[in-house]
Order: structure tokens, then sequence, then C-alpha cells
């Protein structure tokens, strides 16, 4: 499968470098819009088409990851698809639920496959998450907590506006809500969020979003630009236990309730009071755990967007994923603007 690149920016080489070690796919070209990105490319030793026209006439290309800003995602998808090459749209797919149902109008009409590249899904501290969801290690979760904390701010380029899709829900947002919607299985019935705008007016530079499931389950979903001390990456509790995932070294732990009953406990001193609901558990009455370790392989996307394109796997990241992220992300922003619950089922 012959496959090329649309930006050669910062996340453009990271897909280079990727898709070099991967023989079962060989690189095209690229094409970017700054001659100075394409003179780059030619100096790494990629073929650079003078223009995207030129790209997209070259029947050797089968497929093209678009990595561009996110308002460009849309209007190159569909291009590409009209021209014949399969698409993978880097994060955001695009920035309304309207924009990505022409984009899967596309692909239908072109029959061609279509696809976001939900990288993360690939993140070791998620898959940890899952396992232990999925194994049901803690007994029924009620509340899953999913952070991402930084102190720069938003980058200083196109991620400052509003019109290049800028801000921290379409950035880090859409990858954690992806997350969250492949951890638990079920409808979201209710959506709550704030967004800050400490260092920036245009975009939001982060935010907390409350997402309730049909079951009850909830789950805390918080990027931070302006957090000089980080909250844990995950944090997830069920009826007999808590695991916590401190930072992107999977440092953390399991605490498992070893014996309920035993709940007597030595009561905390402050100083205008005791408590006892509020005294740690005695360690005779939990067990501690290390966290699983997991396997996990990044291109194992592209590899199955290649059988996809063969016909020999069904595509990872679909089409209905796909929406269901974006239309959680809507109601995020309405939320925000509306200082209101978000009642739609997702
Ligand atoms: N999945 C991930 O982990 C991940 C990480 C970072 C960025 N991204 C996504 O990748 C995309 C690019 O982000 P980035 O950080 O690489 O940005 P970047 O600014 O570093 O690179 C974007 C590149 O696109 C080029 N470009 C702009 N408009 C173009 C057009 N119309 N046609 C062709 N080229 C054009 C720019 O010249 C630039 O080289 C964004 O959608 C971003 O959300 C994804």
């Amino acid at each position: 499968m012959k496959w090329a690149l649309i930006g050669y920016g910062g996340m453009g080489h990271w897909h280079v470098s990727k898709l070099k070690t991967l023989p079962e796919i060989e690189i095209a070209g690229i094409y970017d819009i700054l001659p100075e990105k394409r003179a780059q490319a030619e100096a790494d030793g990629l073929h650079a088409y003078p223009t995207l026209e030129a790209l997209l006439a070259d029947p050797a290309v089968d497929f093209v990851t678009i990595a561009t800003p996110n308002d460009f995602h849309k209007p190159i998808a569909i291009q590409a698809m009209a021209a014949g090459k399969h698409v993978i749209s880097e994060k955001p797919v695009t920035l309304s639920s309207r924009d990505l149902q022409a984009m899967i109008d596309a692909s239908r009409k072109y029959d061609r496959v279509f696809s976001v590249h939900q990288n993360r899904r690939w993140d070791e501290d998620f898959l940890v998450m899952k396992q232990i969801y999925n194994e049901n290690m803690l007994g029924r979760v009620f509340n899953i907590e999913s952070r991402v904390h930084g102190s720069r701010g938003v980058p200083g380029d196109w991620r400052n506006t509003w019109l290049q899709g800028g801000g921290m829900i379409l950035d880090w947002g859409v990858h954690m809500l992806d997350q969250l919607l492949q951890l638990v299985d079920d409808d979201v019935i209710s959506t709550f969020c704030t967004v800050s705008h400490v260092t920036n007016d245009e975009v939001d530079d982060g935010f907390k979003a409350i997402i309730t499931f049909g079951s009850g389950l909830t789950a805390q979903v918080e990027v931070g630009t302006s957090n000089f001390i980080n909250l844990p990456r995950w944090y997830m509790q069920g009826e007999n236990g808590t695991a916590i995932i401190n930072d992107w070294a999977l440092n953390g732990e399991i605490v498992k309730v070893s014996d309920w009953e035993k709940r007597d406990a030595v009561p905390v001193v402050t100083a205008a009071g005791l408590t006892k609901t509020m005294a740690p558990r005695t360690e005779e009455t939990i067990k501690r755990y290390p966290l699983p370790t997991v396997e996990s392989d990044v291109r194992d996307y592209y590899r199955n967007f290649v059988k996809a394109i063969r016909g020999e796997e069904k595509q990872l990241v679909t089409h209905a994923q796909m929406m269901r992220v974006v239309k959680l992300m809507e109601a995020c922003f309405k939320s925000a603007e509306e200082n209101a619950v978000v009642h739609t089922r997702i």
C-alpha cells in the first residue's frame, strides 16, 4: 500500500517516522502548503508533491493521512476521497457533527475507507484502566476520573484560534472522551462542562466535564494548562477498591478492601475536631496490588487501516464512534456556553 501525508508539521513527522518502520506501507511522498516544509521533506529524503492536486492525481497513492490544522481536515478529506484515496484524518476529525456527516457521506459516495487517528487508544495508561474495568477488579465501578495537566497554556500556534479549531476540548478532550467511550459500554445521558480562559480568551485553555452514563456511572474528564501541580492521570472507584495512575510513567496502584466489616479506625484529630469517617483504614483491612501490565503497539492502527482497505478486517475506529465523540464535544461546548446540564443521549 502506498501512502502520502498532507501537512508535514509536528504530527506529520511522527506519522512518517512510524510508517518508515512498517514494511507493508510504502511512503509515496508528502504535501505541505508551505514551500519551506516541502523543502524540509526533500532534505529528509521524501518526495514532496508541489501541490495537493498533484498528490491526489498520483494513481500510485492508495491512502493519505491529513495532519493539517483542524479546520482543513474536512475539505481535504472530501477532496481526497473524491480523488479515489482512502483517508485517515488527524483528530479531531472535524469541528462539528454536521461536517462529520458530510465526510461520512463522501466516504459512502466514493466507497473509500475513512477513519480518524485516535492513537491514544493505544496509550498504556488507558489500556491498564480498561483492563482493570473489563476484568471487574474493583467490583462495580461508579466513578472514573481522567485528567491531563500542563502549565504552559495553549501552544502558540493555530491552536490559539477558534476558526482553526483550537482549544483544549478539541485538542486533548477529543482523545480523552474517545477513551472514555471505549471504556464504558453505555449511553451518555447527561453532560456538564465548564471551560477555563486563564491564558487565552479566544479558545478554551482547559475544561472540566462531568459525564453521566445510563447506569449512573459518572466520569470526570479534565484538561488543564495552568496546573503547576498535577492531579493523577487516572482515578477509578469501584465498590471494593480504587485504582490510581499518577503519571505517564504509570506509577500507581490498586487498593482493595480485604475485610469490609473491620471498619474500626483510630479517629483523626484535627485542630478543630475529630473524624472517624475520614480516618484512613488500617493496613490489615486493605490489600495493595501493582497495576497490571499491558502490551501495546500504536502501529496497529495503521495495520488495521490497511487491512480494512483490503477488506480483511473491519476498521477499528468506526464512523459511529467518531460521531459519538464529536457529539460529546458538542455537548461540552453547549453546556459550557449555557452553564447548564445537557441531557442529550449520546
Ligand atoms: N493524534 C495525536 O496524537 C496528535 C498529536 C499532535 C497533533 N495532532 C493533530 O495533527 C494535526 C496537525 O497538528 P500539528 O501539531 O502537527 O500542527 P503543525 O502546525 O505542527 O503542523 C501542521 C502542518 O500543516 C501545514 N498546513 C497548514 N495548512 C495546510 C493545508 N491547507 N494543506 C497542507 N498543509 C497545510 C502547515 O504548514 C504545517 O506544516 C492537527 O489536527 C492536530 O490536532 C494529533
